[in-house]
């Protein structure tokens, strides 16, 4: 019996069928090229199409030049782009998936750069965000009419390039929902003022998209049910406008998700991290869905068909957006379709490779995925030679990956674990406050393993000649590191512990804890919420500018909000350099200028990892390739680990 029935009804929206009812929603993936959709951005959509999505929705596209920006971001300002989404458009109905485009405007949330330089920003009114600290210009009256004549063209656009909808970004503080907000639209010409004066900017741009782009074309928005800012739209706002527009007929559905980029709470919402509850939008979701009467469609966090399934049969939603669940896994549909859903590769919530690729200026990928975001430069690899065997040594996420990919090859693959466990230093990861959905990347990686061809061998850890003994043609060392001893200029006693021996239970900490973070990382953060949730006194000091420098932002911030909470004290920009008793000696990384901290029990490090290379230097001239993956060959994260690994199972 098929366990998701209702996620894989149809689903009419103007006539037009989805064949099912997973979404991917608007994502950038940075592929644009030109700011068109080109093959690589082609290839991505294709592959989730042919991964059985019912709907693709396309990253948002800029239709006016006041908001357009350095960036790879697709543009639907002219005609001339028209040729390049039609390619995209057919690829996607050539999958047997429905395609919509979305149409934004940044507004004030944006920190605009042109040619090395600030740009204006245009807003309703001169009103500040918090997050990108942009004041913006007030728009002039003839340059909003502008912006709701470009908005239907831009619709045109999308309705020749054979696309079946088009969606009006009102979400996330974006410019169509600074219209909206009352405390952000301070106008007092028709634009403004009343609900009605609000509402107006995105009723007419909706009314000009419909007249230009044809009865046919499904027309939506997305809105942010809750912004979740302090100058944010409000659910009763939100459900008074959807109201309004489902009663004059303007939409055919609402996209609802949650939070703003207009401060750095709200932005959390945006892709909201692993700490954030699977299908947490769907209650408010399905509340609007029953005020509105209208197909709702909700994304946040649904990263399993049995989710999705859930919350369709609750009536809370119509249709379900599972973005990163198919950034991860492309094949996510099909899969559940076909019952076997012990095979999804499920969205972990890390954030660090999809949406921390797009903050740093990087295409997309997953950091379960390699393939994802570089499709065309993954195709198939070739076949093992015959009877060929590789030996992996070290069972974390690299060796895994490399053990998965050689298998997948044909290759007979024995991987030798030097711990009772498989994964590495993801099982200490697991184990920090909010992090335990990070064990799904093992437990995925296990269930893969799970084949004909892999033989793994725990509590092995192996020798040259253990390894000469395997007969291989082929070795991937996958060592990893281990947390390298405290680099204290001076020591004079004092208790000072990895944060590792803490979560494995071997060190046990003293009332008041000083965390000396040199990573910046997880591991800092983790471990002082871990602390001090155990009744410890914690000092978390970061030689960084702030916490969880090195995180991707959404995660970062709304850790930096929970250890706020919880009483955590925090000192930047500060490097450990000696301990004497119960005092820890830091030292301001800037001026040099002492930082003392007096009655300190146990020093905490997150400190510098060293890699193992034990066995690299014993294999030296054993005469089959050896290629190194992961932390072995420089101490990085698990991305790194597993993208190294499935590039070894790819070359050996
Ligand atoms: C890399 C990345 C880029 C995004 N860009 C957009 C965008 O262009 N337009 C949009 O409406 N939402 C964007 N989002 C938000 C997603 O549409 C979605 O709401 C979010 O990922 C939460 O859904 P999920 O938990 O299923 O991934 C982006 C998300 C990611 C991961
Ligand atoms: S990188 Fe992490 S959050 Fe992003 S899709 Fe992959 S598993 Fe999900």
């Amino acid at each position: 019996m098929n366990a998701t029935p209702r996620l894989f009804s149809p689903l009419a929206l103007r006539g037009r069928l989805l064949r099912n009812r997973i979404a991917s929603t608007g994502h950038q993936t940075y592929l644009a090229q030109g700011h068109r959709p080109g093959a690589d951005m082609i290839a991505y959509h294709q592959a989730r199409a042919r991964g059985g999505a019912g709907l693709i929705i396309v990253e948002s596209a800029r239709f006016h030049e006041t908001s357009f920006a350095d960036a790879p971001d697709l543009h639907i300002d002219t005609d001339d782009a028209i040729p390049a989404f039609a390619r995209l458009a057919d690829a996607v109905h050539r999958e047997g998936a429905s395609i919509f485009g979305q149409l934004s405007h940044s507004g004030r949330v944006s920190r605009r750069m042109r040619n090395g330089l600030r740009d204006v920003a245009y807003a309703p009114s001169a009103v500040a965000d918090n997050r990108f600290h942009t004041m913006p210009r007030a728009m002039p009256e003839d340059m909003v009419l502008e912006l709701v004549e470009a908005a239907g063209e831009a619709a045109r656009r999308y309705a020749q390039a054979g696309f079946d909808g088009v969606e009006l970004l009102a979400s996330h503080g974006l410019l169509f929902a600074q219209f909206l907000n009352p405390r952000v639209n301070l106008r007092t010409d028709a634009w403004g003022g009343d609900h009605d004066g609000r509402l107006r900017f995105l009723l007419d741009s909706l009314r000009r998209a419909r007249a230009a782009a044809g009865d046919e074309i499904v027309i939506g928005v997305r809105i942010s049910i809750d912004e979740v800012e302090a100058d944010g739209l409000q659910p009763a706002e939100m459900t008074r406008i959807c109201s309004d527009l489902v009663r004059l007929g303007a939409i055919d559905y609402v996209n609802v998700t949650m939070g703003s980029m207009a401060g750095l709470g709200g932005s959390i919402h945006v892709v909201p991290p692993m700490q954030v509850a699977t299908g947490y939008i769907a209650p408010q979701a399905g509340t609007l869905r029953a005020a509105i009467g209208a197909p709702v469609l909700v994304a946040g966090r649904i990263n399993q068909p049995q989710i999705a399934e859930r919350l369709l049969a609750d009536g809370l939603a119509d249709l379900c957006g599972m973005t990163r669940a198919m950034i991860s896994d492309p094949e996510m549909p099909n899969k559940a379709r076909e019952g076997r859903l012990d095979d999804i590769r499920a969205c972990i919530g890390c954030n660090q490779a999809c949406i921390g690729h797009f903050h740093a200026g990087n295409p997309i990928s997953c950091i379960q995925t390699p393939q994802t975001g570089r499709e065309r430069r993954f195709e198939a690899p070739s076949p093992a030679p015959r009877g060929g065997h590789v030996v992996v040594v070290g069972g974390g996420p690299a060796g895994m990956k490399a053990a998965v990919t050689a298998a997948g090859r044909g290759y007979r693959v024995t991987l030798c674990e030097a711990a009772a466990r498989l994964g590495g230093q993801a099982l200490a990861a697991q184990a920090l406050p909010g992090r335990a959905e990070f064990g799904g990347l093992i437990t995925n990686l296990e269930h893969e393993l799970d084949r004909p061809g892999i033989e793994i061998r725990r509590n092995s850890p192996m020798t040259r000649e253990d390894v000469a003994a395997l007969a291989p043609d082929a070795i991937v060392l996958a060592t990893g590191a281990r947390p390298g001893p405290p680099a204290l200029e001076m020591s004079e006693g004092g208790h000072v512990v990895h944060a590792v021996d803490i979560l494995s239970g071997s060190a046990n900490p003293g009332n008041d804890a000083l965390v000396a973070d040199w990573r910046c990382d997880w591991v800092g953060m983790g471990m002082a919420e871990h602390l001090v949730r155990n009744g410890h006194r914690v000092r978390l000091a970061v030689n960084g500018t702030h916490a969880g420098q090195n995180l991707q932002m959404y995660l970062r911030d709304h850790w930096a909000g929970i250890l706020h909470g919880l009483g955590v004290e925090v000192i930047p920009y500060a490097r450990l350099f000696g301990v004497d008793g119960g005092t820890a000696y830091l030292s301001h990384v800037v001026t040099g200028a002492p930082i003392l901290c007096e009655g300190v029990d146990t020093v905490v490090l997150a400190g510098v990892p060293v890699p193992e290379t034990g066995l690299e230097a014993a294999l030296a001239g054993i005469g089959v390739p050896v290629h190194l993956a992961g932390d072995c060959l420089s101490p990085r994260t698990a991305e790194e680990a597993v993208y190294e690994g499935f590039l070894a199972g790819r070359e050996v």
